[in-house]
């Protein structure tokens, strides 16, 4: 199958999170099963700086979009990643050559672009022209959230005009509920459709305009990256007001978890790790925490240490983890964060920081490298998220022997078994309510399995071997695109 894959961020060329590096891996596993996967993503600044780009080419005509009653011009530019993986980008410069991918970032504060809706719009439709016009013949268009939501309508729209001879299925796939694309109705003109999708059935929330309903009303198929995750969001507590609109589309709804590029989290080999391990040697586990606890000026002592890698946002009850601190420290146990975002959140770190020298390190920022050596060298890996779409941290702690404290939802809940489950396959933690209180039970329970060292060795290798490779997911979603095409 030929599959048209398109999303505002792919790995390495533009991220603020596991979105990037669910494109990319979900790629590279579908060509290795033999399709042919075209990714399609805005040209940011950021990915023409890429030391990773390849060569490009323009690919097809200019594009000459209408938004509204004015016209935008774009290209389309198009290189090759490897065997069976085209990248493309869609250039308008105006748009997209920019410092942020979605926020003007200045003196501690954040904002959305304010013309957010006509870059994703434009971007939308940039896509739904290649799908029809494209050089080549799509059997599947892939979108991914809300800056994509538009595709499906798009092209189901585009069906209606005669002349388009095998038109592609459609795949949306939500990967976050907090971010829908909402916008003041009056953007619906950008979109250039007629009046009737603007509709509580269709793209309409509210009197608003709602990208990603635009994908959830119209896609062939919905999906979202955890069979927990996709339970869950029926329902208020997690739906974020549509519940209603998801349940619609219930039949067609279904959760495929996310899988971990093992090519790059690895424990040998691993540029990022000064030592290596695996699960039949862990001693280089021990080392690289040494490692860790030096770069970022924790006491090297033999004392339990957490670590949290993370956008700082509500959604990851960072909050949480700072309430607990000082009990946790006072457990004796020490905590290493790298995170960015909420301002906020990051100053109360920063404060914690100086009050517990020595025992909690925050750094602010996102860096990669430290990524890796705080999921490796860490203990256990602490993720309290209110709610929590998938999740890739925490299956990256597995791999990493580094057992996981979570709370017990969407891809959290999917991926971790606690002791209360089945002691046998235990290899992490997990809480109920979003409470600190809560999340001291948990952290308690670690605490005890620190002192049980042959114990904690059984969860470390369970996390180690267990499967969470991409090509698991991959067949799930070509297995889903068949169905699609009726093969
Ligand atoms: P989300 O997409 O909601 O942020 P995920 O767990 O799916 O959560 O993915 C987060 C991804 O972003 C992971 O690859 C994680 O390592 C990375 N990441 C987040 N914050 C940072 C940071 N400050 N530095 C380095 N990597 C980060
Ligand atoms: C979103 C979710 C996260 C998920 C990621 C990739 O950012 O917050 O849980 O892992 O998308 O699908």
């Amino acid at each position: 199958m030929r599959v048209l894959l398109a999303a505002s961020e792919v790995y390495p060329f533009s991220k603020t999170g596991g979105l990037a590096d669910m494109t990319a891996g979900l790629t590279k596993a579908l060509a290795r099963l033999g399709h042919e996967a075209v990714v399609v993503s805005p040209f940011y600044r950021c990915a023409r700086k890429s030391s990773q780009l390849p060569e490009l080419e323009p690919w097809g005509p200019p594009l000459r979009i209408p938004l509204d009653g004015y016209t935008v011009e774009g290209r389309a530019l198009r290189g090759r990643l490897a065997a069976r993986i085209t990248i493309c980008f869609i250039e308008q410069p105006g748009f997209f050559d920019r410092p942020g991918l979605y926020d003007e970032i200045g003196a501690g504060r954040r904002a959305p672009y304010p013309d957010n809706a006509e870059r994703f719009i434009f971007f939308s439709k940039a896509v739904a022209r290649l799908a029809r016009e494209g050089p080549e013949r799509m059997d599947v268009v892939h979108t991914h959230d809300w800056q994509t939501g538009l595709v499906p309508l798009l092209v189901r729209h585009e069906t209606l005009r005669p002349g388009w001879i095998g038109a592609p299925r459609t795949v949306h796939t939500i990967h976050n509920l907090a971010y829908q694309g909402l916008e003041a109705a009056w953007k619906y003109a950008l979109t250039n459709l007629p009046p009737y999708y603007f509709h509580p059935d269709g793209a309409e929330f509210y009197g608003k305009l709602s990208l990603l309903k635009a994908g959830i009303a119209f896609a062939d198929a919905v999906t979202t990256v955890s069979p927990g995750y996709a339970r869950e969001i029926l329902n208020p507590e997690f739906g974020m007001g549509l519940e209603g609109a998801l349940r619609a589309r219930g039949s067609v709804l279904r959760g495929i978890l996310n899988g971990v590029d093992t090519e790059m989290w690895k424990t040998r080999g691993n540029p990022h790790l000064p030592f290596g391990y695996d699960a039949r040697r862990l001693e280089g586990k021990a080392r690289v925490k040494r490692a860790l606890q030096a770069e970022l000026g924790l006491r090297e002592a033999d004392v339990p240490l957490f670590g949290t890698v993370s956008r700082l946002e509500l959604q990851k009850g960072i909050d949480l983890a700072l309430e607990v601190l000082p009990w946790l420290t006072g457990r004796g146990a020490q905590y290493a964060l790298l995170g960015s975002g909420d301002p906020e959140l990051a100053a109360r770190a920063r404060e914690l920081a100086g009050k517990f020298p020595g025992r909690f390190a925050f750094v602010e920022g996102y860096n990669e490298p430290l990524a890796h050596r705080i999921e490796a060298g860490a203990d256990f890996y602490l993720m309290p998220s209110r709610f929590e779409p998938c999740g890739l941290n925490q299956m990256y702690s597995l791999r990493y022997g580094t057992p996981p404290v979570v709370r017990a939802v969407g891809g959290l809940n999917d991926a971790v078994v606690d002791a209360a489950e089945d002691p046998k396959r235990a290899n992490g933690f997990k809480f109920g309510p979003s409470e600190a209180e809560a999340l001291r039970g948990a952290l308690e329970r670690a605490l005890g399995l620190w002192r049980d060292p042959e114990a904690l060795r059984q969860y470390r290798i369970r996390g180690m071997r267990a499967d969470f490779s991409w090509r698991r997911a991959a067949r799930e979603y070509a297995a889903l695109y068949r169905e699609l095409l009726g093969r």
